[in-house]
């Protein structure tokens, strides 16, 4: 079964993860998909900590862990005891003490949580840290991606954009690597620089030349305070060079068309290719939770086998 080489308390990245078990994520999802769940979670309780907004990660993590029966805080981080200079760790052990099992964190710092799993008996799930990982977006990408081409292996997938302060290009990286894809990131040297080369990925500074015959292209969210730091000229010239319209889509017609979201319109991708016939943007976002729903599920299996609560 797949469930039983899933040997881990916390989801914190790709990294580290072997092909077996994204797999046994993507099958677990797949099942959660096809059929209803048991409430597998119905004792357990979960806390969000995120110190960053989000939309689509966290509504997608507490539906999961809703149709799972977990009963979730309405804690928030903005307004808790972090904001008078608690400590991660010491806010994660007093919820612990508190009756937490999971906790689904957002953290701006880079790696904060790989520091702090080791130090509690919650499982945390990583729901973005920094530049660092966002191994469920990443998951669901894979999951959307192999639904959509019926396979991984051999996949050319091109991202386009700021891959530099990008943690969902780093965790898609890995992810598409352990599973036998070519990732090619294109973008000016800025936000692309070619030391991502030895990651893995291929450079290309052409767009045109990057996405031909692609198999799926991932626009990347420019990150729009970007421009005073001054990593790109204009926004028109950012959309001149690296923005996805029909025109260039119609260079990848096989293409699948991704985007991890919130989209910046009219400048990394355009209304067409956003939201026509290629587009699996919001078929990401709703198996982001039949892949969240797995990883609670194969880390419960996980739990329960050490006798945790
Ligand atoms: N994809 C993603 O992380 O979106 P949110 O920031 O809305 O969670």
């Amino acid at each position: 079964m797949a469930h039983t080489i899933w040997n881990r308390k916390d989801l914190l990245g790709l990294e580290g993860l072997s092909r077996p078990e994204v797999e046994a994520i993507l099958d677990a999802a797949v099942s959660f998909k096809k059929s209803p769940p048991e409430p597998k979670l119905q004792d357990r309780a979960l806390a969000f900590l995120f110190s960053e907004p989000s939309t689509r990660t966290r509504s997608a993590f507490e539906t999961a862990a809703l149709r799972l029966g977990a009963k979730t805080l309405g804690f928030s981080a903005t307004t808790s005891s972090l904001a008078k200079g608690e400590t991660l760790v010491d806010t994660v052990k007093n919820l612990e003490a508190l009756g937490v099992s999971y906790i689904v964190a957002r953290q701006e710092a880079s790696g904060a949580l790989d520091a702090v799993a080791p130090k509690t008996g919650v499982s945390i799930l990583n729901a973005g840290d920094g530049l660092h990982e966002h191994p469920t977006q990443a998951l669901l990408d894979l999951f959307t991606l192999r639904e959509k081409k019926g396979r991984l292996d051999g996949l050319r997938v091109v991202f386009v954009g700021d891959a530099l302060h990008s943690r969902v290009a780093r965790s898609n990286l890995i992810g598409l690597k352990t599973m036998g894809a070519r990732v090619t990131f294109c973008g000016p040297r800025s936000l692309a620089p070619d030391a991502f080369a030895r990651l893995g990925a291929k450079i290309e500074r052409d767009m045109d030349a990057a996405i031909e015959g692609a198999d799926a292209i991932y626009c990347l969210r420019l990150q729009l305070e970007r421009q005073k730091d001054h990593f790109f000229a204009s926004l028109a010239d950012y959309r001149a060079a690296y923005g996805l319209t029909e025109r260039r889509l119609a260079l990848a017609p096989e293409a699948v068309v991704m985007h991890g979201g919130p989209l910046n319109r009219g400048v990394e991708i355009d209304d067409g290719p956003a939201d026509g016939p290629q587009s699996a943007i919001l078929s990401m976002v709703e198996n982001g939770v039949y892949v969240r729903m797995a990883a609670f599920s194969l880390i419960e299996d996980w739990r329960k086998s050490r006798g945790l609560g």
